[in-house]
């Protein structure tokens, strides 16, 4: 059985938590490979409504086994909170693991994330100020502490007194604010590694053992390809990368393991935080979409910049990942409008463009160039069959499909499982 990475294909938010979900009740295995818990995977199944931030999408399907891998940065608090939510809930819990190399979020990253936030004035980048930037800084500075080092406290304490000091220096003499004490974060870190300790394990091992099994194994992306470090439009975007090579390095499996690459866009496009989007819409349509689909932030209720879907920008991320297939999410929200449009490329400097600039300036400057379609304004939500659909809605799908090379596997039209519309198998 294969491996199917699901990716953002997008900025984020595109609805991955409901696919993962979804393909979940087929498979054995799911690896979050990236970011944190700045990610807020919503899931709507029969528990009931669920926003996950840390715990993989799969851990609803009782055969499935949950990995946090290595590529993840946790926060042990926020972890704690949602396995006691969950298990309060009902859903069970005990096939979570969590790899001995992921490394954790510090109270200093958190601290650190608001205070650089504030130091950029009006060029902030808005980020989740959960810490994130700080917490792979430090894992490529090779100043992080790892879910592996909670296990043995002297370690720990070694670690941490030889960390600590240094961002005692920055947060007092740069920052101006008060100094961590390290008997305090230490007690409490060694209580984090108490409760997790039953959860932390080499998990590559259990990984390659289900390969060897050829169980179905699903790789569950976070954030989106246009926020990547490299390809997404830097400054403004995450710390992780979001793609499916960063699914490789982050689950800890190589790439002829996988088989399918699904990306996973929404209709339209979407935003949260500062950055260049091209296809923003300021208007009374953009406000529409907000509404209608409650485009608020998963893990910090801003709310989304919302747009037309942008093909350019879709080719992009299909090149850079080398997706198999495509997940459309949230058809349905486009049904109220009567005409729909698609940017196909961008003027930039009185030259139409067909590729997406690695300058933000540049992208700031991009006009985009629309085609336009009609729209179908009759309900979808309903609907499970493709060739149910509107025939404007088809045709939309299928303009999507000719302007990113990439077919569409499922369409969904409603936040739970069933709301899907399987257009064509993905294995
Ligand atoms: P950070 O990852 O918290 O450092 O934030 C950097 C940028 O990525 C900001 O624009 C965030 O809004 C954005 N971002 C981070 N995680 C997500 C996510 O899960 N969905 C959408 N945007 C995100």
């Amino acid at each position: 059985m294969p491996v199917i990475a699901v990716i953002g294909a997008q900025w984020g938010d595109e609805g991955k938590g409901k696919v993962v979900d979804l393909l979940a009740q087929k498979a054995r295995v799911v690896v979050r490979f990236s970011g944190g818990d700045n990610a807020g995977h919503t899931v709507v199944n029969p528990y009931g409504e669920f926003r996950l931030h840390l715990i993989p999408s799969g851990i609803f399907s009782s055969q499935v086994v949950c990995i946090i891998g290595n590529g993840v940065v946790i926060n042990p608090a926020v972890l704690i909170d949602e396995i006691d939510q969950l298990n309060q809930r009902g859903v069970d819990t005990s096939r979570l693991f969590i790899s001995d190399r992921a490394n954790l979020v510090m109270p200093y990253h958190i601290l650190l994330d608001g205070l650089e936030e504030e130091s950029r004035a009006g060029k902030a980048l808005g980020t989740t100020r959960r810490g994130i930037g700080p917490a792979f800084a430090d894992k490529v500075a090779r100043l992080g502490i790892r879910t592996g080092d909670l296990l043995d406290k002297e370690v720990l304490m070694e670690r941490l007194r030889l960390i600590l000091d240094g961002k005692n220096i920055i947060l007092t003499k740069i920052y101006g604010v008060s100094p961590l004490s390290l008997d305090e974060v230490y007690s409490q870190y060694c209580q984090y590694g108490e409760r997790l300790a039953p959860y932390i394990r080499e998990t590559t091992i259990m990984l390659e053992e289900a390969l060897n099994r050829e169980e179905l194994v699903l790789l569950e992306g976070a954030q989106g390809a246009l926020l990547d470090p490299d390809f997404g439009t830097y400054p403004y975007t995450t710390s992780s990368s979001p793609l499916v090579g960063g699914g490789c390095v982050g689950a800890g499996l190589g790439p002829t393991r996988i088989s399918r690459i699904l990306g996973v866009f929404k209709a339209y496009c979407t935003r949260v935080g500062s950055g260049p989007m091209p296809t923003e819409l300021k208007d009374e349509t953009g406000d529409l979409i907000r509404e209608r689909a409650h485009e608020y932030g998963t893990t910090t209720g801003r709310p989304r910049r919302c747009g037309w879907f942008d093909a350019v920008a879709a080719r992009f991320s299909t090149r850079i990942n080398g997706f198999t297939g495509a997940v459309i999410t949230r058809l349905d929200i486009l049904d109220a409008l009567p005409r729909l449009k698609v940017c196909v490329g961008y003027e930039l400097d009185g030259k139409t463009i067909n590729y997406f600039p690695s300058s933000v300036a540049a992208l700031d400057k991009c006009q985009p160039i629309y085609e336009e379609l009609p729209g179908w304004q009759a309900p979808t939500n309903h609907i499970r069959d493709y060739e149910q659909l509107p025939v404007e809605a088809r045709q939309y799908i299928a303009r999507l499909e000719e302007l990113t090379s990439c077919p569409v596997n499922l369409i969904c039209v409603g936040p739970e499982r069933e709301q899907t519309i399987h257009k064509m198998p993905i294995l």
